[in-house]
Order: structure tokens, then sequence, then C-alpha cells
């Protein structure tokens, strides 16, 4: 699936490993300037270097307030200003409550939902320059289907992407009136690194046993949805989009 995002000016964090990476090839497949963000250096280099001349690899750490502020002065001065953000970086680390490690909790609160403020922020004064001027302007959240579901022992996660879904429609209420169209993305299970750093081997066996009971989404599955979402008519917001395996449910 192509669509036309020509001339338009993409961040996306999470840009070193599937979904992330998997939309930052989309996009730029459509035409746009992908700015890579992410905390590996080498993978998001690589990939910038696989796309070409329209894509910045940027260090950054979505859970530092400040790493994101100054990554999104690189990009405007790399770029110029900028339209489309997805904010897509997240981290999953199931563990029975009683026993889990709380740090996992930190990073993952740190990250799926302090992490999607602070891009949001960052870019907020972009995406409304955008949209004052007519164009096209997308704030993408990626929650997850976990967000709506229950699993044992993912409680915190589920929670995070749960918050997601109500910040995004907190923020479409918001922004939508000033022409920024606020995004959820939620997918089901997509075969991605996700969960590969849970410290709770049980539960990091459990994953990876789920994941081959049924044939499960590639990342490009969600890229498709994320380019389809931005590319439509101004007047349209995709607002809420939950894309899971047929045999899911
Ligand atoms: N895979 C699924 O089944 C599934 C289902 C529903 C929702 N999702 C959501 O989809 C999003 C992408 O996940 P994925 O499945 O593609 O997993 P992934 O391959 O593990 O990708 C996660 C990305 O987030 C980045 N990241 C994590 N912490 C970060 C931080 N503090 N600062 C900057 N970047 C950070 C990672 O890059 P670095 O480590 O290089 O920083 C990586 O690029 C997540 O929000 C996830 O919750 C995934």
């Amino acid at each position: 699936m192509t669509n036309n995002l020509t001339g338009r000016v993409a961040v996306i964090t999470g840009a070193s490993s599937g979904i992330g990476a998997a939309t930052a090839r989309q996009l730029a497949r459509g035409g746009a300037k992908v700015a890579l963000l992410g905390r590996r250096k080498d993978r998001i280099e690589e990939l910038a270097a696989e796309i070409g001349g329209d894509a910045l690899a940027m260090v950054a750490d979505v859970g530092d307030q400040q790493s994101v502020r100054d990554a999104a002065a690189t990009v405007r001065a790399a770029f110029g200003p900028v339209d489309l953000v997805v904010a897509n970086a997240g981290v999953m680390l199931a563990a029975p409550f009683e026993s889990a490690l709380t740090d996992e909790w930190d990073q993952m609160v740190g990250t799926n939902i302090n992490g999607l403020l602070y891009t949001g922020r960052a870019f907020i004064d972009d995406l409304l320059a955008a949209a004052s001027a007519g164009k096209q302007a997308d704030l993408v959240l990626v929650g997850s289907i976990g967000g709506h579901t229950v699993f044992p022992n993912y409680a915190v996660y589920t929670a995070t992407k749960a918050a997601v879904a109500h910040l995004t429609r907190n923020l479409r209420a918001e922004f939508g009136p000033r022409g920024v169209r606020v995004k959820n993305i939620e997918p089901g299970f997509v075969g991605t690194e996700l969960g590969a750093g849970m410290r709770d081997e049980q539960q990091r066996a459990g994953l990876e046993q789920w994941r081959t009971q049924i044939e499960i989404l590639e990342p490009g599955d969600i890229a498709d949805a994320v380019a389809y979402a931005v590319s439509a008519p101004k007047r349209v917001n995709v607002a809420e989009l939950i894309v899971v395996p047929t045999h899911q449910g």
C-alpha cells in the first residue's frame, strides 16, 4: 500500500525496531521526510542509511523530557517544522503484581505514558502551526488492544495503554477544533521485540508461546494502518483504529 505523503515531515519514536521501524519505512515510501528517534544509535543509523537522504537518526530517550526537546530542535533544524508525529515508543514488562520488580512499572509508566506526553508536548506547537497553515497535522499515539481487555500479569502495561486511549480522546477534544488530528492506533499481537526485556522468565516464555498459537501481525500491517490514517483528507480524523490478527478475535 502506498499513500501520498509528499511534503510531510514526520517524527517516529521507537523507530529502532518493530512497528516504529516499519512505520518509518512506510511513511518514507509515501514521500515523507522521516526523523527516527530511539535509544539504540546503531539501529536508527542503519535504518536511516537504508531509507536514504530524507531520513535523520536521532538518539533520544522519550522518558527524558529534555532529550525529546533537544531531538525536536534537531529535527526542525534539519527538516523544518514537523506535521506528523507517531508516538510509538513503548515497553511491555509482565509479571505477577505481588512479585513484580517495581522499576519495571516505572519504566512502563515513564515510557508508555510520560514518553507520549513529552513527545506530544515537544511537537504540539509545530502541529498547531501546520494546522493553522491549512495543512494536515497528525499526532498518532500508539496504544494497544490491551487498553480494552484484561490479561493477568499485565495489569500495569494494560493500564498504561488504557491511559493512552483516554489521553487520545481528551487531546482530540482539545486539538481537533484547532485542526490537529489526534489518533490512537491499537494493535493486537504483532511479531516484534516487544517484551524481550521482561525479567520474569515465565511470563517471557508465555508471551513467546502465545505468539506461536495464531498467525500474528507483521509490523508492516500496523505501518499500513498508520499511513492510511495520516493520508486521509484533512477533514477526516481516523481517531481510533484497532488492528488485530484475525484469529485473535
Ligand atoms: N508488538 C505488539 O504485539 C504490540 C501490541 C500492541 C501495542 N504495541 C505497541 O507498539 C509500540 C511499538 O512496540 P513494538 O511492538 O514495535 O516493540 P519493539 O520492537 O520492542 O519496539 C519498541 C520501540 O520503543 C523504543 N523505546 C523503548 N523505550 C524507549 C525510550 N525510553 N526512549 C525511546 N525509545 C524507546 C525502542 O527503541 P530503543 O530500545 O532503541 O530505545 C523500540 O524501538 C509500543 O508502544 C507497544 O506497546 C505492540
